[in-house]
């Protein structure tokens, strides 16, 4: 495997990584990223065999565990319940119980307030320009994902400044500061839920965390899966977390490239645009995985305790798969792209994700028919999310 250095927080490679991944896709299916001291997958083949292989996975195998510092564990105990860190057998139950729960037909319900909510906040934008990412972008998955839990929406702030705190805990070169906030937030969070948990568990309505605590108390009587309130409180959290960072960053970069291209989504083109907008340059470029026993993928040897990096961005632009793969072109033959992972750990939100992309983005460009770029928009230092730090625009 062919060693190749990048500093994940060199500006170059920040505002653009793409050449890079380009120069470590020539150099194989798998190269070793020394500023990680890890192997990486950079193709599609790669990427996809190491997220479907069984033989690898999230969970540290035995001897690889890492007691965190004891300032940082209440961090790391929500954490320890949410199924984005377990496998089977409980990764199956803890997802089991939240898919009983996140039903298609009640992430299809949800699309008129969709559009509803983009218009409200349309209307609310000031005259001339703005800065999209904090108008539009930030706002519409952290109300949606709050409206669908059944949170009310004046916690949208809390929810925001909770989530970012924690989220910061993935970023490269992270500092104390970042880690003392994180854990703060936390602790907010966590007091919040149980209290919440407790308050519908008396009062239950038609909203997620009123079915998810229906599908923890009936599993402790059925075969079905149960949740404990700690591992409840972790899938809302990881809901709110997951459901709205990755989303933002989905929309900025995707407003972005359909402005940067002159494509404008309507009802009939947003779904194509939108899922060539996720291949071409997704919010998560990089999770990783835990190696649990001697395997060979792809011609390379790994073995217990080593871990993977499967650099999603990169397998989005593997020429092997799609046709001038650094071409933005939503008239490209749909080929399942990288963007919501692969495997048993595929994004739980991809519908819902999907949905307001296809519908918040027509609902901008109709009532903004004029809009344009009001200069370069600079992707943030936050190597976990791959987001703009602000998008200016005139309409
Ligand atoms: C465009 C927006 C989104 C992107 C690009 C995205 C991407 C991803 C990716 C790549 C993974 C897999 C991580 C891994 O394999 O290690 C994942 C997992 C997950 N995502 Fe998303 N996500 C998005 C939106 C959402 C939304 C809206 C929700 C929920 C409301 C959500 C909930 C989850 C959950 C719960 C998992 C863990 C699944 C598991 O471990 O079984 N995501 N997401």
């Amino acid at each position: 495997m062919q060693p190749i250095s990048q500093s994940p927080t060199e500006d170059a490679f920040v505002q653009n990584p793409y050449p890079f991944y380009a120069r470590a896709r020539a150099l194989g299916d798998f190269v070793y990223w020394t500023d990680y001291s890890m192997a990486a997958a950079t193709s599609h083949a790669a990427v996809n065999a190491v997220l479907k292989d069984r033989r690898m996975g999230r969970e540290a195998p035995p001897g690889f565990e890492t007691t965190p510092p004891p300032a940082l564990a209440p961090f790391y105990a929500v954490e320890a319940h949410s199924m984005l860190e377990a496998e089977p057998p409980r990764h199956t139950r803890l997802r089991g119980s939240a898919l009983r729960a996140f039903t298609g037909r009640r992430i299809a319900v949800l699309e008129p307030s969709i559009a509803q909510l983009a218009d409200q906040l349309i209307d609310a934008m000031p005259e001339g320009g703005c800065d999209l990412l904090e108008a539009f972008a930030r706002q519409v998955p952290v109300i949606v994902i709050a409206r669908f839990l059944g949170i009310p929406e004046i916690m949208a702030g809390d929810l925001l400044r909770w989530s970012n705190a924690m989220v910061g805990m993935y970023q490269a070169g992270r500092s104390a500061q970042d880690e003392a906030r994180a854990v703060a937030a936390t602790n907010d969070f966590v007091d919040f839920m149980r209290d919440f948990i407790k308050m519908r568990r008396k009062d239950p309505r038609d909203d997620l965390i009123s079915h998810l605590i229906e599908v923890s108390e009936q599993g402790a009587e059925s075969d079905a899966p149960t949740l404990s309130t700690q591992e409840l409180i972790s899938t809302v959290i990881l809901l709110l977390n997951a459901g709205h960072e990755a989303t933002v960053h989905s929309l900025g970069n995707a407003i972005k490239l359909l402005l940067e291209h002159g494509q404008k989504p309507t009802q009939d083109n947003a779904l194509a645009l939108s899922e060539e907008t996720l291949r071409h340059d997704p919010p998560l470029h990089m999770f990783t995985r835990w190696v649990y026993e001697e395997v060979e993928v792809l011609g390379h040897s790994f073995k217990p305790g080593d871990q993977i990096a499967c650099l999603l961005g990169s397998a989005n632009r593997d020429g092997d798969v799609y046709d001038n793969p650094e071409v933005f072109d939503p008239a490209r033959k749909l080929i399942p792209n990288a963007a919501f992972g692969a495997g048993i750990h595929f994004c739980l939100g991809a519908p819902l994700a999907r949905l307001e992309l296809r519908t918040a983005l027509p609902v901008l460009f109709k009532r903004l028919p004029n809009i344009r770029l009001a200069g370069t928009p600079q992707y943030a230092d936050v190597y976990h999310f791959h987001g703009l730090r602000r998008l200016d625009v005139t309409y």
